[in-house]
């Protein structure tokens, strides 16, 4: 657990937040924030967006709205790691969300960022932590599922909750229709708890 409290608390004194988003594939989340963003009264404005992965969609839905946008091989976590907290320095990124970003990052990482790190995952934490949620819900028949905003610590999707949402199964449901009803649902509760954090 990180025991140290956040360095920095930001005071928003009517400016929107400088935030980068993590991604590593289709970034609809990411589109859904930026989207969000462009209404005056957003206090987060996305002003840059960081990948993992060369290929991600993500990437072309940043330049397309003419977001500065990165790409930092993960192969070696110490570099990759490195070359970010650069990043979030030179664009004195004071929030950063994570949207469909798969690497866990380094305690170091996050005590050295020092300011928030949110996350939205596809299930009603603290149920079905990690991969394969949807497959996990649908063979445990559950009647729902859900998504959920959370603060980032260095213990996998543990972290304090913002928002959940739940979202009803139907016997019919496969992994993706589930995968794409809640998704629906992601696109929605990310930038409501990003509202939430600083009303
Ligand atoms: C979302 O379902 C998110 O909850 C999970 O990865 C998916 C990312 O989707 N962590 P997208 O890249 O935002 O389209």
């Amino acid at each position: 657990m990180i025991k140290k409290k956040l360095k920095y608390q930001v005071k928003l004194n009517g400016k929107k937040i400088k935030t980068c988003v993590f991604i590593s594939g289709s970034g609809t989340n990411l589109k859904s924030l930026i989207n969000y963003s462009r209404n005056y009264n957003f206090p987060a404005n996305i002003s840059l967006v960081i990948s993992n992965n060369v290929n991600a969609k993500g990437l072309l839905i940043a330049k397309k709205h003419g977001i500065k946008y990165k790409f930092f091989s993960p192969s070696n976590k110490k570099k990759f790691e490195r070359a970010c907290l650069l990043q979030l320095r030179c664009n004195k990124i004071k929030l950063l969300c994570l949207a469909g970003f798969m690497q866990i990052l380094s305690k170091k990482f996050i005590n050295t960022f020092g300011y928030k790190i949110i996350n939205i995952h596809p299930s009603l934490l603290p149920k079905y932590k990690g991969l394969n949620t949807h497959k996990r819900v649908l063979r445990n028949k559950e009647k729902y599922s859900g998504c959920t905003v959370h603060y980032v610590n260095d213990n996998l999707d543990s972290g304090k909750i913002i928002l959940k949402k739940r979202v009803y199964t139907n016997t019919n449901d496969t992994e993706e229709t589930l995968r794409l009803k809640i998704l629906n649902e992601e696109h929605s509760l990310y930038p409501k708890s990003i509202i939430s954090m600083f009303k």
